[in-house]
């Protein structure tokens, strides 16, 4: 019996209910399974159950070798994030480990599909690692601001050296089972069934009489230089920008050079540091408030949803054509409608180009493009919508053309099935009155590229049902795009904050006399992937104007409100498209270069409205654009469009270039404390103007002194208690 581990009393089996882990006898085969739905998190629960099999097969004499596999299609997503914020209980995965390498009898971890963090952590501590063909793994604790605590940094560096080691520790991502392989990371590759293949693999090992083979027991890994530490960071310097954790993975994975029971103390402890760091407190949040969007008040979680198979989708213009080749990707049938034949030859080509594209940077192979081009068919004829499962209107964004087109759709369409309207501007409610049945009507708010972007605004209209945005939740779910549910108001969620507070504030900025290149770099230093004047000149000037034109038929707003980026759209300066906008471009080129003309421009808008321009420093430019973000989000709150802050975060981490490593707008005013946020925006409010001033929901906040963060929890507990 091993002595590492204190096991609960009186357990003579563990097969009893709750069964998170199993343990059975096969021949000499002491077969210990995880089945802990639905992605085999090593929690407390099933680190006790491992504990209590490993001491099971330690203690039959029968067992000769000990096979640890998993049910589901995944081995294991490692440790259960969920108790990283509470205090860890024993037995830990730590302990587990030492306990496994320390086994009289080998220990074979069998993998299929994906082995990561804590779970890959647990197969490097077996003896012999097995993975199926379609397997894939990875430590990728990086993405959540950890570095691996629980040998990875140690177990790895010895298995496969320390560069390799290095390069999937920073990178993040899982590797195939064959590449595994070739690391000399797996012993084996299985195909057909895993179980069988491992069992057979087991008996084969004990027929050669293999022997326990300890990881920790290797020689200490090679060390690693500058160069090789310089490439590795120079290869993932994008996702890396303004990224802390990885030096902290650096310095772990430098620790693999010393005797094992050092090197994982100095992991242990750095392991505990980078939990800590509010990078990995953001980054967390991100991924519980990623996974929370779909969870939405008054829609039953798992609500049953009609197959989607087929879908129509009707304009063929640049959205319409991403979404079509959006649902091609998940594997749908698309038929694109539109009444302009060289509309839909144009969007077929565009499809065949962007596949193109794909094969040649290596994203896709021919066979799988030809595949999704076979999906996407086009039609000038609206009545073949009837055999859709689901339908999506993205023509010109014209409120009576939108009417038109969703009456003749539910004219078509068989009732129950969803009518989506694809607008950034328009009321949904408003167009879902266009129709005989405006509870099956939603907006679905595609980003450009709509194949790629990661996020989905969900826009629920009054009569919008419950069953409608259950749907629309599993479509965004089927295109692997992040959905998050917005009330239908002007702007939605995320165009809302971005033009009453992100870029209106820039632009207040460049009257006041910062220069369009001093904003945009304060704002990427800040984190942002590209600063707001780039952003318009990237998307066209004229596109924002247009969107103005709506909102202005809806709404007023007071001057100055992008004065100067609707001037340029008057002067053809789009963007990068017609080669001016805030910035010049070289023929073809995506270079931003200032522009004399555009800072005379600015000189002449400012004094006409009597600003006296001075310099402005970069921590102001920051500070002013950051609060004015914030406080519309709490606006935005208050007002019932968005339904979470957490919300409020994917939107702008996924959808609008907000870094990440910050939680996003609501958690990073959560860093930086509502007392503060509400006191700096009173400052700014006596020096600027009654335009700036605290929302409802932040002095409620300060108030109380709460938070965001607090403010969700409150309301997640209410809706847990209805009537209370
Ligand atoms: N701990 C606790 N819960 C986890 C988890 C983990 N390590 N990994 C996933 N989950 C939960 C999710 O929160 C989600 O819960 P919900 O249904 O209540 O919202 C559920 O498992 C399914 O996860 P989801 O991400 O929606 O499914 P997916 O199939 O798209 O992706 C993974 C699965 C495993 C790829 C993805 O969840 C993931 O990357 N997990 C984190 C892996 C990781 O970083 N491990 C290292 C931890 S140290």
């Amino acid at each position: 019996m091993n002595t590492l581990l204190t096991l609960p009393e009186n357990k003579s089996t563990v097969s009893d209910p709750p069964k998170a882990v199993t343990y059975e006898e096969l021949g000499s085969v002491g077969l210990i399974r995880i089945d802990n739905p639905p992605v085999n998190a090593l929690n407390q629960e099933v680190r006790n159950r491992l504990a209590e099999a490993l001491a099971q097969a330690t203690n039959s004499p029968r067992v000769k070798i000990v096979l640890i596999i998993s049910g589901g299609k995944t081995f294991s997503a490692g440790a259960d994030l969920k108790e990283f914020d509470r205090e860890m209980t024993d037995p830990s995965l730590q302990q587990l480990q030492a306990a496994i390498e320390m086994m009289p009898v080998p220990v074979v971890a069998a993998i299929c599909g994906l082995a990561l963090g804590g779970g890959l952590e647990l197969a490097l501590a077996c003896h012999y690692r097995l993975a199926h063909e379609d397997a894939r793994l990875g430590l990728p604790e990086i993405t959540l601001g950890i570095v691996p605590g629980a040998g990875g940094t140690q177990r790895l560096p010895r298995l496969i050296g320390s560069r390799p080691a290095l390069e999937m520790i920073v990178s993040g991502t899982p590797i195939t089972a064959a590449e595994a392989k070739s690391k000399g990371l797996v012993d084996e590759v299985a195909e057909g069934d895993l179980r069988d293949s491992a069992i057979k693999f087991c008996e084969q090992l004990v027929r050669d009489g293999s022997k326990p083979r300890p990881t920790r027991d290797l020689a200490a890994a090679d060390s690693l230089d500058e160069s090789m530490i310089a490439a590795v960071l120079g290869a993932h310097a994008r996702a890396l920008k303004s990224r802390t954790t990885q030096r902290l993975v650096i310095d772990a994975v430098k620790a693999a050079t010393l005797p094992f029971a050092q090197g994982i103390e100095v992991e242990a402890a750095i392991a505990k540091k980078s939990l800590a760091s509010p990078e990995s407190l953001a980054l967390r949040h991100i991924f519980f408030a990623e996974r929370g969007s779909s969870k939405v008040e008054g829609v039953p979680e798992h609500a049953t949803h009609p197959d989607i198979g087929q879908v129509a989708i009707v304009g063929a213009g640049t959205m319409g054509t991403g979404i079509a080749m959006a649902f091609a990707d998940a594997g749908r049938s698309v038929t694109l409608i539109d009444n302009d034949e060289t509309a839909l030859a144009r969007s077929k080509d565009i499809i065949r180009s962007t596949y193109a594209s794909g094969i040649k940077r290596g994203r896709i192979s021919q066979e799988t493009a030809d595949e999704r081009i076979a999906r996407i068919s086009g039609s000038t004829d609206l009545s073949c919508v009837s055999a859709a499962d689901i339908a999506i209107e993205a023509v010109f964004e014209d409120m009576d053309l939108k009417k038109r087109v969703l009456s003749q759709l539910d004219s078509v369409l068989p009732p129950q099935r969803l009518i989506a309207t694809n607008t950034s501007t328009l009321s949904i409610t408003e167009l879902g009155h266009a129709t005989a049945h405006p509870r099956r009507v939603l907006g679905l708010h595609f980003f450009v590229p709509a194949q790629a972007s990661k996020l989905l605004e969900i826009v629920r209209g009054k009569e919008s049902s419950p069953d409608t945005v259950a749907t629309a939740l599993h479509v965004a779910k089927l295109l692997r795009k992040v959905p998050v549910v917005s009330g239908d108001a002007f702007g939605f969620i995320g165009n809302r904050m971005m033009l009453d507070g992100y870029f209106r504030e820039a632009e207040q900025l460049l009257l006041e006399g910062a220069s369009p290149q001093q904003v945009d770099a304060a704002l990427e230093q800040f984190g942002f992937a590209m600063g707001p004047q780039r952003v318009s000149d990237l998307g066209g000037n004229d596109v924002g104007t247009k969107v103005r034109i709506q909102l202005y038929q809806r709404e007023s707003r007071p001057d100055p409100y992008f004065v100067l980026a609707d001037r340029l759209t008057e002067l053809g300066r789009l963007g990068q498209k017609t080669g001016r906008g805030f910035y010049r471009y070289e023929q073809g080129g995506r270079d931003a270069l200032p522009d004399p003309d555009v800072d005379r421009l600015i000189e002449k808008l400012a004094s006409q409205r009597g600003i006296v321009r001075s310099s402005i420093d970069d921590k102001e430019i920051v500070e002013r654009c950051i609060l004015a973000l914030i406080n519309v989000g709490a606006v935005v709150l208050e007002e019932g469009i968005a339904f979470r802050a957490s919300d409020v975060d994917v939107v702008w981490t996924s959808g609008y270039g907000f870094p990440r490593h910050l939680g996003g707008p609501m958690f990073y005013a959560d860093t930086l404390g509502i007392g503060h946020v509400a006191a700096r925006i009173r400052h700014y409010q006596r020096r600027l103007g009654p335009y700036w001033r605290p929302a409802g929901l932040i002095e409620k906040l300060e108030r109380e002194n709460s938070s965001f963060g607090q403010w969700d929890r409150q309301r997640k507990a209410a809706m847990a208690k209805p009537g209370e």
